[in-house]
């Protein structure tokens, strides 16, 4: 039997002496047998202490010993067996026993809980002198950028926006624009078809028939949006955005369609960026005009970009022909207004000197990150 190596006391030197004086006194009534039970439990209390594993094996001790039903419980419950001058003896025995006990437990709870932090902070030790790990943040797509650029330009010109489907009826997409069953002009489209009514929108231009029935004039509304062609090659994607632009009031002219369009692209690009209006068709405008650029390549002296002509042609336009005013509604003798449409992919291409529309649709972050 191992017994511990330092017994701790709660007693002075000479009240222990004159307790055990005491007990040699009585040594015939029991009292030995007594002090020599509350001396083992003490020995073997403080071994099994010592050889406790973690703060649970030293609860278990704590309650074998000095609980309710434990040990010194136990022998104190003979204390009425011994004489009323033996009793106090006993009873300061294991007073004095519990006191030191009680302190070599809590000692020990001590070291195990000292123990178990210790351990936790080395388990969750972290290095921080080690470098931080970088967020990689994404940036704007060129194409949301450009869309951004358009709506901000035009909100200062006084315009709204508006969205329609991009599911849209054949009634939207081509009839009420003026675009007849087996008209001609729907070849130019490469349209989707989903059922004979229904299409994928070939162009943001529905959005100006929708936003017409439900308002009356006067109308200042941009439609940026998603449109669909079955078209694919390095200027063409089968998916791809446009702008539509439409402004109907009492008294619009031709003049007033110059003069916005100018604006724009004045601040799209630059201030001194040459214009040019070309006389064009299309079935929902008349008169028409497509508007071109000075090449911002090669500043209008011709280059591959411009086919050598010095010009960049970026928008289709027009008055809106008074027979989709009469599809909504509208008083053509009142009101008169234009209209205007824009590729983002085209305007965004040339704004970036970006050769190949695909490249905005493959998500090579090297790409993506230029902008
Ligand atoms: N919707 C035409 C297209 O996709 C573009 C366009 C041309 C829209 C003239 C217009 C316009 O509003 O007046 O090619």
């Amino acid at each position: 039997m191992r017994t511990p190596r330092t017994i701790i006391t709660c007693l002075s030197e000479e009240s222990r002496e004159e307790r055990d004086k005491a007990i040699v006194k009585n040594e015939k009534t029991g009292i030995l047998v007594m002090k020599e039970a509350i001396e083992k439990i003490r020995v073997e209390a403080l071994r099994e202490l010592s050889e406790a594993k973690d703060e649970r094996h030293v609860e278990d001790v704590r309650i074998r010993y000095l609980g309710k039903k434990g040990r010194l419980t136990a022998v104190l419950k003979n204390l009425k067996e011994l004489s009323p001058e033996e009793r106090p003896l006993v009873g300061q025995l294991s007073n004095e026993l519990k006191k030191e006990l009680e302190l070599r437990l809590s000692d020990a709870l001590r070291r195990f809980l000292q123990k178990s932090r210790r351990d936790k902070l080395s388990e969750e030790r972290i290095d921080v002198t080690l470098p931080g790990r970088c967020l990689s943040l994404g940036s704007k797509h060129p194409i949301s950028q450009v869309t951004e650029r358009i709506v901000e330009i035009f909100s200062a010109l006084g315009f709204s926006v508006a969205e329609g489907p991009e599911i849209e009826l054949d009634y939207y997409n081509f009839e009420a624009l003026n675009i007849p069953k087996h008209h001609p002009a729907r070849d130019m489209h490469d349209t989707f078809y989903i059922t004979d009514e229904v299409v994928l929108r070939t162009h943001t231009s529905p959005v100006q028939v929708r936003v017409m029935e439900k308002h009356s004039p006067p109308v200042r509304i941009i439609c940026p949006g998603k449109v669909y062609r079955r078209d694919s090659d390095i200027s063409h994607t089968p998916m791809f955005h446009q702008v539509e632009g439409l402004l109907v009031d009492e008294g619009i002219s031709f003049g007033d369609l110059k003069g916005v369009l100018t604006v724009f692209i004045h601040q799209m690009f630059s201030p001194d960026t040459a214009v040019r209006f070309r006389p064009s068709f299309f079935p929902f405008t008349e008169p028409s005009a497509e508007v071109d650029i000075q090449c911002v390549m090669c500043r209008g002296n011709g280059c591959r970009v411009c086919s050598n002509t010095g010009w960049l042609e970026i928008l289709g336009s027009g008055m809106v022909n008074p027979a989709v005013f009469r599809m909504v509604g509208y008083d053509t003798e009142r009101v008169t207004g234009f209209a205007f449409g824009m590729g983002i992919e085209r305007i965004a291409m040339l704004k970036y000197g970006i050769d190949d529309i695909r490249l905005f649709y493959e998500n090579d972050a090297r790409f993506l990150h230029q902008f």
